[in-house]
Order: structure tokens, then C-alpha cells, then sequence
């Protein structure tokens, strides 16, 4: 059967890696979260002292990026795919608020979008990908068959992200989480270099009121419409 690209942006906590792993998994494509990608480059800074609340060294940072090594293990008992970041596990790292706080800095850097764009299109190069973020069907694939926005209002989005860190056993306070969500909305819209926008051709999925179920079947009839 013809093998599409389909390209999921949108705002944070919107539930696009919950939709891109669902599709994923039922079309038998791989998943690339390219969010995790710019999450392991700000883990990374952190670790090495380029980036705090109050600063951030782009040039000493840019001139680390040759010793960054990114790429994506499957993990069976998972069923999906996990960051490593020099051979080293990082999933579980790069989802706390801290690397969230830091890490929408580190993705208005050009040098560092390159980087991960290149790697990115070189993943899903043979199509039969699911691949999600914020600028993926407005610059990594432009041509891609499927195109989804998506986008949910920032309270619900942050009651799900609030969810998600308490059940991961993080000590958080919901007006942080809608805090971060709003800063890197905020972040995400206005940077220079690929900002979130929806891309012309975009379907806009708001799923405020949507269930997960409503949402896949909705999309699913948007996948089969493009085989
Ligand atoms: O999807 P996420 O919340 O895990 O993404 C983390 C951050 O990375 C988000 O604040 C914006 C940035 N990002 C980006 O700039 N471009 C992408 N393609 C994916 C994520």
C-alpha cells in the first residue's frame, strides 16, 4: 500500500504524541518525536552549564552541537521509541518541568533547527512516518501528504500536562504548569526561525472537547482519504 508522511504541529500538551503513536502503531510507521529531539539538546546544555533561568551560551553551545548524538531506540514494553543522547537513555529526563522551562531557548537557535531538521528528514526520507512538532509540515516536510494543527485551550492543555507530571511523581503546582504552557506558547509563536504556524494546507484539529476516540476516528478518516 502507498506509504504517506503525515505531519502533526501544533501547541504543547495539545495530545499530539498520544494521536502520532495511535496512527503510528495502527498504520505501521514509524513515530519521530521531534520535540524530544530539541529536549535532549536542552538537557544537554543544562548538564554542561550552557543554559540556566537567566542565561544561556549560544555560541559555546552551537560549538557543542558536532558532540551531540541523537537517535530514537524502540523499546518493546514501551511500544514506542526512546531518546538517547550519547548512548545514554534520557526519556525519563527530558520530561521534567525543568527541561521544559529551558527548552523552548535552545529551539530559537538556527544553528541548533538545522541540525535536528536535516537528522529529521533524514528519518522519514522513505516516508511511512508519523512525525510531530511545531514546524514539520511548514519546513521539514512541506510536501508532506497530511497535514494536522492541532490545538486545544491553554487550560485544558495544562490540567493534562499537570495530570501527566503528577502521575509521574513530580511536585507541581498547576498554576506552574499553565504558567510554562502559556510562556512557551508565547515563545513558540514569535521566534524568528520556524515559528508554530499553521501551515496552509493544515487541517485544524481542536480537540478541547474531543475525546481521544472522537479524535483518532476523525483523523484516521483524514489518513484514509490521502492511501
Ligand atoms: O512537543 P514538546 O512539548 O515536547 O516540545 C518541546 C519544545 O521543543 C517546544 O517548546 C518547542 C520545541 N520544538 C520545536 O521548536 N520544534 C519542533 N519541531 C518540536 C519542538
Amino acid at each position: 500500500m502507498k506509504k504517506i508522511t503525515i505531519a502533526i504541529d501544533g501547541f504543547s500538551s495539545t495530545g499530539k504524541s498520544t494521536l502520532a503513536k495511535q496512527l503510528a502503531a495502527t498504520l505501521g510507521y514509524v513515530y519521530v518525536d521531534t520535540g524530544a529531539m530539541y529536549r535532549a539538546v536542552a538537557y544537554f546544555a543544562m548538564q554542561h552549564n550552557l543554559v540556566s533561568e537567566t542565561h544561556l551560551d549560544k555560541a559555546g553551545l552551537i560549538a557543542q552541537l558536532p558532540n551531540i548524538n541523537l537517535r530514537f531506540q524502540f523499546n518493546p514494553a514501551l511500544g514506542f521509541a526512546e531518546m538517547y543522547l550519547n548512548n545514554e537513555n534520557i526519556e525519563r529526563q527530558i520530561r521534567t518541568i525543568e527541561v521544559s522551562r529551558m527548552v523552548s531557548k535552545v529551539a530559537e537557535i538556527s544553528e541548533v533547527r538545522a541540525k535536528l531538521v536535516e537528522q529529521q528528514q533524514e528519518m522519514g526520507k522513505d516516508r511511512g512516518v508519523v512525525m510531530d512538532g511545531r514546524d514539520i509540515g511548514t519546513v521539514v516536510f512541506p510536501d508532506a501528504e497530511l497535514k494536522l494543527f492541532m490545538t486545544a485551550s491553554s487550560k485544558t492543555r495544562a490540567q493534562r500536562r499537570f495530570d501527566e507530571l503528577v502521575e509521574k511523581g513530580q511536585h507541581i503546582t498547576y498554576e506552574d504548569v499553565l504558567q510554562n504552557v502559556e510562556e512557551r506558547d508565547y515563545i513558540d509563536t514569535h521566534r524568528a526561525d520556524s515559528p508554530l504556524v499553521k501551515a496552509e494546507d493544515a487541517v485544524e484539529v481542536d480537540n478541547s472537547s474531543l475525546s481521544k476516540k472522537e479524535q483518532f476516528e476523525l483523523v484516521l478518516n483524514l489518513v484514509k482519504a490521502k492511501l
